[in-house]
């Protein structure tokens, strides 16, 4: 099946620090943009005459709110963070694809679980889908949230979270974690790690730590940090989810000889069509196909997303950046193309 495509029109836009802003949208008129809490839209506006692409996080709720909306903030010299809070107005429309991702939780009225969700800055986002859609649908599902920000002023959704708190007393609980609060701060001053993370668990919610399920998303050190404060703890592999938002530098690594550097030809299968790509050296299979004009799908161009997942079916790949999958995927075979460079000859790569 191919990946669809639509343009959406600019509803609202809210301020919700002052560098963060979360822009809503109508749904297009034909049919709804279907999408699960924790996933992410691919926006692709035109800047200076060229289209770009990067995700973004829903931070609606598919069941709770009428409009699609996302959260962006400001990066320093960041392209697209920055012309979607300086350009963008209500009535524009911008091309997206449509809504991707696995870091979901999909609401089941028969579930009782503990679900722990630590974030960071714009990590915020996916967290903030993900307590709005279980908490009405799990009515004896708990909810607990470890919020790092820099200061008071920089908490995006902060009155949103405290409303959402008094409405469901007893099932949500909030905690924010500031690394530089003002002097009239009574809460915890600190960044979250390994050691605070415990604390959080331990002595803030006081849960079973094992047996709950947890979504992390923020600065890459953090989750780091959490994920290892975790495993203290036994928390299965499975019920630790991670979402990656960095852009990292990638390098080509050259451990495995010179196979990683040679130009190859790659198969891919795209729409029922084999197309054959010329892949050259420390190009990925992604920036290949491209040049060709052949239209894969794909948004973060960075390991992150999984947008651009395939299926290597024959030969053997190299990736760059293996974070954005799952063990298990990897060891079904999926590559990320905008990742993967062949490492042998007659890779074939099947593209959903
Ligand atoms: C699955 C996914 C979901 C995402 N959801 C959100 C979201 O809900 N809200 C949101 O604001 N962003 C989100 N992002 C990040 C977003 O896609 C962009 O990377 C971000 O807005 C920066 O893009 P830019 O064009 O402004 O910066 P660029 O022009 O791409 O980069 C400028 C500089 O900033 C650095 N940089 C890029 N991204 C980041 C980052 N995230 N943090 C710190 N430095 C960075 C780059 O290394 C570069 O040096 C998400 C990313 C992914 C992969
Ligand atoms: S495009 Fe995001 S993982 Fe490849």
């Amino acid at each position: 099946m191919s990946v669809k495509y639509f343009h959406l029109t600019v509803k609202e836009i809210i301020e919700e620090t002052p560098d963060t802003k979360t822009f809503t949208f109508w749904h297009p008129i034909h049919a709804a943009v279907s999408y699960k809490a924790g996933q992410f839209l691919t926006l692709m506006p035109v800047i200076n005459g060229q289209k770009v692409r990067r995700s973004y996080s829903m931070s609606s709720s598919p069941n709770k709110d009428a409009s699609i909306a996302v959260t962006v903030k400001r990066v320093a010299n960041g392209l697209v963070s920055n012309y979607l809070c300086d350009h963008v107005k209500v009535g524009d429309a911008i091309e997206i694809m449509e809504p991707m991702g696995h870091f979901v939780v999909e609401p089941n009225p028969n579930k009782e679980r503990t679900i722990v969700l630590f974030g960071g800055g714009s990590g915020i986002t996916p967290l903030m889908s993900i307590l709005k859609s279980v908490l009405p649908v799990e009515q004896s599902t708990k909810v607990y949230l470890v919020y790092g920000s820099r200061d008071e002023n920089s908490i995006i959704f902060k009155k949103e979270l405290e409303n959402l708190e008094q409405k469901y007393e007893g099932r949500l609980r909030v905690l924010h974690v500031l690394s530089k609060p003002s002097y009239t701060w009574t809460g915890y001053k600190t960044r979250i790690n390994q050691a605070s993370a415990v604390t959080f668990l331990k002595q803030d919610f006081a849960i079973d730590i094992a047996t709950a399920e947890y979504f992390l998303c923020g600065p890459e050190g953090m989750m780091e940090e959490v994920t290892n404060s975790l495993k203290i703890f036994n928390v299965p592999a499975d019920n630790i989810h991670q979402e990656h938002f960095g852009s990292g530098i990638l390098h080509v690594e050259e451990e495995d000889g010179d196979d990683s550097v040679k130009e190859q030809t790659v198969t891919i299968q795209y729409e029922g069509t084999d197309y054959q790509v010329l892949v050259k050296p420390h190009e990925t299979i992604l920036e290949a196909a491209l040049r060709e004009d052949i239209d894969l799908p794909y948004s973060c161009q960075a390991g992150m997303c999984t947008a651009c997942m395939g299926k290597c079916v024959s030969g053997k790949v190299h990736m760059d950046e293996e974070d954005g999958l799952t063990d298990k995927e990897i060891q079904q075979g999926y590559i990320l193309t905008c990742v993967a460079h062949p490492k042998t000859a007659g890779v074939v790569i099947e593209v959903e």
